[in-house]
């Protein structure tokens, strides 16, 4: 089938690259020349394991085209996938310009019957009003499908050639059709259910998730005050199948363009309505108290004061695999050590800090043992796997003091013990 995909953010890039590497005929649009000048060169505009093979594969095989004319490539596609950005509002509203652009668009270059698929994350109601743009537009025939995405970053490729499940919301018989052979190749289940269903769906997964992070935070701070251990807690729970294991991690709780964008837009969603959601509204408290938590035990370790002290973080990446920086809880994290006076020096492998982006600064080093020289404590805040290999001996021997925070849970606790820290790690006495 031949498609367009608007927008080669995470979501239509991905989506664009790997539907074409099953054989599917796909032109990415975009409006930044210069992104889509790159992409054409094989450079790619973020950073995402596998990403870079798959587009090569594409543009190799001539089934993977970019430009930035949206008519030119409308021309003889079945498929307009709309996968631009969504935005938080200041107000906590999803901002739906880019969105409206994008229908306007398609709806003005449509010749043909197009199925018109919503692919980035929207408010319940928006195939609808999708529709009703487009008709602004074009008398041609159409429909409006909504087919929530459901990958993460750093596994997005895998993520989306192996899915658990494609959510179709689609209420023509025709553009379900057209949807379950654009999948076909994908051995998964596909469920089909009415538009507004499906764009709620991706909203209930994120927060379901995000609150699951929650919840195990909560038991952590349980933990601390008792003696327990959060993580022999969170396998004891997990094992039962109707629990699950996964996203029981318990830290700093969760960051990203996805999360605490969607969390939000729910709670606001229920707010406009009236309707209460309280579960909603404790995760997102839960989330700030998370990263509270973690600065209060290392204050209460420093005799109610770290004005002054040098403290190193690892990691400034939302978590580990991307250079994703966005509502970051390492940043969260740093904020907050600032504002208590601290000298903040960060050190991630890819991510970058951005003080004007981020409001505040830091000091950048080179390396763990760079940031670590005259540290009073180290703070692991990203658990990218290169730290497993870290030289922790050479790290405490460079330090002024000895506190280690492993604010992800991630280092073998009788390692570190060995070496000697002062050790704190999440839902730990
Ligand atoms: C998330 C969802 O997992 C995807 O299914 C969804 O498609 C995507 O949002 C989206 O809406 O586009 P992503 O934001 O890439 O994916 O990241 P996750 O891997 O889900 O992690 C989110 C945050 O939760 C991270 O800050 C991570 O550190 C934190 N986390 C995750 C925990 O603190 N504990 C866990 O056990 C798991």
């Amino acid at each position: 089938m031949k498609l367009v995909v608007v927008g080669t953010g995470y979501v239509g890039l991905v989506s664009g690259a790997c539907l074409a590497d099953v054989g599917h005929t796909v032109i990415c649009v975009d409006v930044d020349a210069l992104k889509i000048e790159k992409l054409k060169q094989g450079v790619m505009p973020i950073y995402e394991p596998g990403l870079e093979d798959v587009v090569k594969r594409g543009v190799e095989s001539g089934r993977l085209l970019f430009t930035t004319n949206l008519a030119e490539a409308m021309e003889g596609a079945r498929i307009a996938m709309i996968a631009v950005g969504t935005p938080s509002s200041p107000d906590g509203s999803v901002n739906m310009s880019y969105v409206e652009s994008a229908a306007r668009n398609i709806g003005k270059a449509m010749k043909s019957y197009t199925v018109v698929v919503d692919k980035s994350t929207v408010p319940v109601g928006t195939a609808e009003w999708v529709a009703s743009v487009i008709h602004s537009e074009t008398e041609q025939e159409f429909d409006v499908v909504s087919v929530p995405e459901f990958l993460r970053e750093g596994h997005a490729v895998q993520d989306f050639m192996q899915p658990h499940r494609i959510v179709i919301g689609s209420e023509s018989e025709k553009a379900t059709a057209d949807m379950m052979e654009l999948f076909a190749s994908f051995d998964c289940p596909k469920v089909v259910m009415d538009a507004r269903s499906a764009e709620l769906t991706k909203y209930a997964a994120n927060s379901f998730l995000a609150m699951k992070i929650g919840f195990i935070n909560e038991i952590a701070s349980l933990c601390e005050r008792l003696g327990a251990n959060v993580d022999e807690v969170a396998k004891g729970i997990g094992l039962d199948p109707r629990i699950g294991a996964a996203f029981l991690k318990a830290g700093l709780g969760w960051g990203g363009s996805c999360f605490p964008k969607d969390v939000r837009a729910l709670k606001n969603l229920g707010d406009g309505l009236g309707v209460p959601l309280p579960i909603i509204n404790a995760s997102l408290d839960m989330n700030t108290m998370a990263r509270q938590r973690v600065v209060d035990r290392l204050v209460s370790l420093f005799d109610g004061s770290i004005e002054g002290k040098k403290i190193a973080v690892l990691g400034v990446a939302f978590k580990p695999n991307t250079d994703d920086t966005r509502e970051s809880a390492a940043i969260a994290l740093m904020q907050i050590l600032k504002e208590k006076g601290a000298d903040v020096h960060v050190y991630d492998p890819i991510a970058v800090f951005y003080p004007a982006l981020h409001g505040f600064e830091v000091a950048v080093g080179e390396s763990p043992y760079h940031i670590a020289q005259g540290a009073h404590a180290v703070i692991l805040a990203t658990e990218w796997s290169m730290f497993t290999d870290l030289d922790l001996k050479r790290i405490k021997q460079v330090m002024a003091d000895d506190v280690l925070v492993d604010a992800r849970n991630f280092f073998e606790p009788q390692r570190v013990k060995e070496v000697g820290f002062r050790y704190l790690r999440v839902g730990n006495k």
